[in-house]
């Protein structure tokens, strides 16, 4: 490379009139207007426009011929100004151009499989193909350039707050955060493996048995769990741990970096401290434990009034120790018999048994099963629902968490539907008080709501012996917008706690010292009281961008099946790889057993 680029194209303007430059990047675009030739020009801070001349350029014009886009090219020249007619001020350096005298072609290009810029309507396998071209996209440069600003001003906030940044091992063993472990077979152990962290969480917790107070770490984390638009295998944490702090605490240090990063990187003002709702609230109230609250949409209950109706199916739920509940959807009552028939299938397929729905007229509801009901009976639906005329009322009977989760995603769906949910709303919620365990009764036993290592409530630590299902821990998930973006809580500090939950999840002592030995002894060696919090940063910079998945803002994400599609990745190792490691395959027929 003869000519070195000492400027970026995005930034020239009429302030660089008269001056000498370099520029290099890729080629946009080539117009060809006889003895004079435009190129676009373009690196990661914009595009700009470089004419050159026939006559002046003689030794090189034929080259200029050459250049397709993507060519990676130098140019030397002077920032001139454009003439009035072709000053485009669409594009930032839209006032000026660069009167080539230099070229060099530093590399030619293949045509690229999709266009090299913003809003393409691509296949995304394609996109993740060609990652590399992808990413030349401007927007998502941007994202990339959106996530390193996130990443060093979390890094400045949380060292601000005296937190230090430590390392925590890849090659471990499982932390159960829910997921199947990615495991990696040791060599020098024949049949032992290392797990790949689901988060750091155990070695945070010993730094605080080690007394470095306030950690932070820009974690990876691995899960072997199914893809959805916002999770991935791997994925990244800002992973935090204080001792000697409360739930509080830990809330309003996790309040202050959320603020910092819309202040510093978008420049709004969040206001703290965020709401904070009970997790038996949020579930009464929206059906979900990560409610989108930018509209309102509430469930209502109306168990009463349905157990002294003359309807069957309400009737029986409620006898059956169940509850009715609905939603009001708003100037819904125009939806055709059809549309109410596949909101029907909709909640059945997420396990409802069926769809109750009123329909408010000028002359009364519009429903099938008003009959069931007095007009008293009616008046109070109307008045708890505050139902105008227009409205579509929507219920379902049965088991209560069923019956909330179904309306929890029914109010999401027709809010979606109905355009409900403002778009330009940073909405944070902390949701606290979640049910330490819950009971699994396929297995029998009992679960962790959070992860084993979360402390009870300690005004409710005696009914872990008498109702575990009553106890509610001092967990804590901040939600973004309905969306779970960090969580964490107060931790058990000791050892006889933990011992007595590991012995509710059904753990043996042989397993739970196999296990957790490690972390039992440090228990006993002066843990502080500590507690933390890790946010999906993945998930916090997607919905801060705006955008709808989280493999949009990760440089090389794996697909929805779990595959990178650029490298082949996961893919066949040798014979001899596999021996070295004492492992011997035995492959099923069926290649998706493999
Ligand atoms: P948790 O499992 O809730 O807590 O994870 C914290 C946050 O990480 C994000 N997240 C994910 N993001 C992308 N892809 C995934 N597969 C994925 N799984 C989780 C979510 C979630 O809120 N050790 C605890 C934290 C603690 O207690 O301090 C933990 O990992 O946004």
């Amino acid at each position: 490379m003869t000519l070195k680029k000492n400027t970026n194209c995005g930034l020239l303007t009429k302030v660089n009139v008269g001056e000498k430059v370099v520029v290099a990047g890729w080629v946009q675009g080539r117009r060809d207007h006889g003895g004079l030739i435009f190129l676009d020009l373009r690196d990661r801070t914009g595009i700009v426009q470089v004419v050159f001349d026939q006559e002046k350029n003689k030794s090189f014009f034929n080259q200029v011929e050459k250049i397709r886009p993507e060519y990676v090219v130098a140019v030397g020249g002077k920032v001139v100004p454009r003439s009035p007619e072709t000053v485009n001020l669409k594009l930032k350096t839209g006032e000026i151009e660069i009167s080539a005298d230099a070229l060099e072609i530093l590399n030619p290009s293949l045509t690229p499989p999709f266009y090299i810029e913003n809003n393409i309507d691509t296949d995304e396998n394609l996109r993740l193909r060609y990652r590399y071209l992808d990413l030349r996209r401007p927007e998502m440069l941007e994202l990339l350039h959106f996530r390193h600003r996130i990443l060093l001003e979390a890094r400045k906030y949380l060292d601000g707050e005296g937190f230090w940044e430590i390392e925590t091992p890849m090659l471990t063993r499982s932390t159960p955060e829910g997921a199947r472990d990615y495991l990696v077979p040791s060599r020098i152990s024949p049949g032992s493996f290392f797990a790949l962290p689901q988060s750091p969480q155990l070695f945070k917790q010993l730094l605080m048995v080690a007394g470095v107070e306030k950690y932070f770490q820009i974690a990876r984390c691995f899960r072997d769990e199914d893809l959805r638009a916002d999770r991935q295998p791997e994925f990244t944490q800002i992973d935090m741990e204080m001792s000697f702090s409360s739930r509080e605490d830990i809330m309003s240090v996790v309040e202050g970096l959320v603020k910092h990063l819309f202040q510093q990187v978008q420049g709004k003002d969040l206001k703290i401290p965020f709401e904070v709702l009970p997790y038996r609230e949020a579930m009464e109230r929206f059906g979900s434990d990560r409610p989108d609250t930018r509209f309102a949409m509430e469930l209502v209950d109306i168990s009463e009034i349905a157990a002294a109706s003359q309807f069957r199916v309400f009737k029986t739920a409620v006898q059956d120790g169940g509850i009715v509940k609905g939603i009001n959807a708003k100037n819904c009552g125009r939806y055709s018999r059809k549309e109410i028939d596949d909101l029907t299938a909709l909640v059945q397929s997420w396990g409802a048994q069926g769809l109750g729905w009123m329909i408010v007229t000028g002359e009364g509801f519009k429903t099938p099963i008003a009959k069931f009901f007095s007009p008293s009976q009616l008046d109070t639906i109307r008045e708890k629902f505050d139902a105008r005329e227009g409205d579509l009322l929507l219920f379902i009977a049965g088991k209560r968490e069923k019956a909330l989760d179904v309306l929890g995603q029914l109010r999401v769906h027709l809010a979606r539907r109905e355009g409900l949910i403002p778009q330009n709303e940073d909405k944070f919620l902390w949701i606290v008080d979640f049910p330490l365990l819950a009971y699994d009764a396929e297995e029998k036993r009992y679960d962790s709501v959070h992860h084993p290592f979360t402390a009870p409530l300690e005004e409710e630590l005696p009914l872990l012996a008498v109702d575990p299902l009553k106890v509610r821990s001092q967990a804590y998930d901040l939600v973004y917008n309905g969306v779970e973006v960090a969580g964490g809580s107060i931790r058990i500090h000791r050892k006889e706690v933990q011992e007595q939950i590991f012995k509710l999840l059904g753990l043996p002592d042989e397993e739970i010292e196999e296990k957790f030995g490690f972390l039992m002894r440090a228990f006993e060696y002066g843990a502080p009281p500590h507690g933390g919090l890790a946010f999906g940063l993945d998930r916090l910079i997607m919905l801060m961008a705006g955008r709808k998945s989280i493999r949009d803002v990760i440089a090389f994400p794996k697909t929805a099946a779990g595959n990178c599609l650029l490298t082949g990745a996961p893919g066949p190792v040798s014979a001899g790889q596999l021996a070295e490691l004492h492992i011997s395959p035995v492959l099923r027929n069926n290649k998706k057993d493999v």
